[in-house]
C-alpha cells in the first residue's frame, strides 16, 4: 500500500501571515497566480502580498487564469515570466488558478515545454516549488499532484501527465465567507465526488479509506448548509475547506472515477460549472455500487439511504438540462476509456455506463420533496 503526499499543509485561521516565513524558504522572488476577481474580493490576494512583503520577497502578479484553464493560458504565462528568475510560484483561488499554477511552474522550470511535453510521461517532471492558497471548497488540488487543463483542439478537459505536488498548502476558511452560495454548493459537491469516486476505486487501499471516510464526516456537518436549512457559520467556512482537502488527499491516491470522467464534455460543451457536471453523475454511480458499502458511505455523509442523497442532489441541481446527445458523447468517450471504464472498484461494462448516464434523467422533483423513478 502506498500513501504519498508530500505537501506541508497548515489549515489554521490566518495562516498565510502566520506562516509567512515559510514563503521566504522558497526564494526571494514569486509568481502569483490568480484568476481574474475572487482573490481581490474574499482578501486572499491582500494576505498573501502582505506575507511576501514581510518577508521582502518580491512578487509578480499573473491574474489572468480563465475558468477550467487551458494549454495556452499556461504558456501564455510560461512566455511572459520566463526571463523574470521566478524562484517560486503561489497559486490563490479555486482549481483553476491552482492547477494553472502546477503547470506554469513546470513550464518555467524547462523552457523548452511545448503541448507535446505536458503529455510525455518521458520528460523530467519536476518544476518549481508551488504554494497553494485554496479559495474554494472542491478541488482538493492544494494538496494533489495533478493540473487539469482544458485542450481546445480536443473539446475537453485533460490531465497533464506530470504529478506537481504543492509544497506548502496554505488553507483558511475565512476565504469562503464572501463566496456565493452556489459556488459553495457546486464545490462541495465536488468534493463529496472526490470522496466517493476515491473510495470506491479500483486503486483504493485503507489509507484512501482513512482519508476520505475523515473526509465524509466533516461533509456531514455541513450537509444542511448546502440545503439552505441554515446559515454558514465560520466553523462550517473551516469545515467546507478541511473535507475538501481529505477529499483531495483521497484522489490524490487513487484518482477519481467515472462521474468525474464523464463530466467533461458537459463542462467543455455546456460550460456547466465542474461540481454541477460531477454532481449529474453521482447520484447514478453510487447507484451502481455494492448496496451495502454503499449505504455505510451514504451514512457517513448524513444520508439516510440512496433515495435521500437522490432527493438532496437533485433539490441542488433542479435546474439541471442535459440534451440526449450530450449524454451520448460524455458515454461515448468514456466508453471508449478502458482505464477509466475500469476505475471503479465494481464491474463496470456498457450497460452499466448507461444506467449511471441515464440517472440524470431518472429523477424528477415534485416539489413536496418526493421523487419517482420514471
Ligand atoms: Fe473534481
Amino acid at each position: 500500500m502506498k500513501f504519498h503526499i508530500p505537501v506541508k499543509v497548515f489549515d489554521e485561521k490566518d495562516c498565510v501571515k502566520k506562516h509567512s516565513g515559510e514563503l521566504a524558504t522558497f526564494g526571494k522572488k514569486a509568481l502569483i497566480v490568480t484568476g481574474r476577481n475572487s482573490a481581490r474580493v474574499n482578501g486572499s490576494l491582500d494576505d498573501v502580498i502582505e506575507a511576501l512583503k514581510n518577508e521582502n520577497v518580491e512578487y509578480l502578479l499573473f491574474s489572468d487564469v480563465e475558468e477550467n484553464p487551458s494549454v495556452e493560458t499556461v504558456f501564455a504565462a510560461a512566455e511572459k515570466y520566463r526571463t523574470e528568475c521566478i524562484d517560486f510560484v503561489i497559486g490563490i483561488g479555486g482549481g483553476s488558478p491552482l492547477d494553472a499554477a502546477k503547470a506554469i511552474a513546470l513550464a518555467l522550470k524547462h523552457p523548452e515545454t511545448d503541448l507535446a511535453y505536458l503529455y510525455d510521461k518521458e520528460r523530467d517532471p519536476s518544476a518549481l516549488p508551488v504554494v497553494c492558497v485554496p479559495t474554494t471548497c472542491g478541488t482538493g488540488s492544494e494538496v494533489t499532484g495533478v493540473s487539469v487543463l482544458t485542450r481546445h483542439d480536443k473539446k475537453t478537459k485533460i490531465s497533464m501527465v506530470h504529478k506537481v505536488y504543492p509544497d506548502l498548502a496554505l488553507v483558511d476558511g475565512k476565504y469562503l465567507e464572501s463566496a456565493p452560495q452556489s459556488l459553495i454548493v457546486n464545490t462541495s459537491v465536488d468534493a463529496l465526488a472526490h470522496l466517493y469516486e476515491s473510495v470506491l476505486n479500483a486503486k483504493v487501499n485503507d489509507y484512501v479509506r482513512m482519508t476520505a471516510c475523515a473526509g465524509l464526516k466533516c461533509w456531514a456537518k455541513t450537509k444542511d448548509v448546502l440545503s439552505g436549512k441554515r446559515e454558514r457559520s465560520e466553523e462550517d467556512n473551516a469545515l467546507l475547506m478541511r473535507s475538501s482537502l481529505f477529499a483531495g488527499m483521497s484522489i490524490a491516491q487513487s484518482g477519481t472515477s467515472l462521474p468525474h470522467a464523464l463530466s467533461y464534455a458537459l463542462t467543455y460543451d455546456l460550460k456547466m460549472p465542474h461540481g454541477k457536471a460531477v454532481g449529474c453523475f453521482l447520484p447514478g454511480f453510487l447507484a451502481a455500487a455494492p448496496a451495502e458499502q454503499r449505504d455505510e458511505l451514504l451514512k457517513l455523509a448524513g444520508f439516510n439511504d440512496m433515495d435521500d442523497f437522490s432527493a438532496f442532489i437533485s433539490e441542488l441541481f433542479k435546474d439541471i438540462e442535459v440534451p440526449e446527445e450530450e449524454l451520448h458523447r460524455a458515454g461515448e468517450l468514456v466508453s471508449a476509456n478502458r482505464a477509466k471504464m475500469e476505475s471503479a472498484s465494481f464491474f463496470v461494462d456498457d450497460t452499466v455506463l448507461d444506467n449511471i448516464l441515464q440517472s440524470r434523467g431518472r429523477f424528477h422533483n415534485h416539489g413536496d420533496g418526493s421523487m419517482v423513478d420514471c
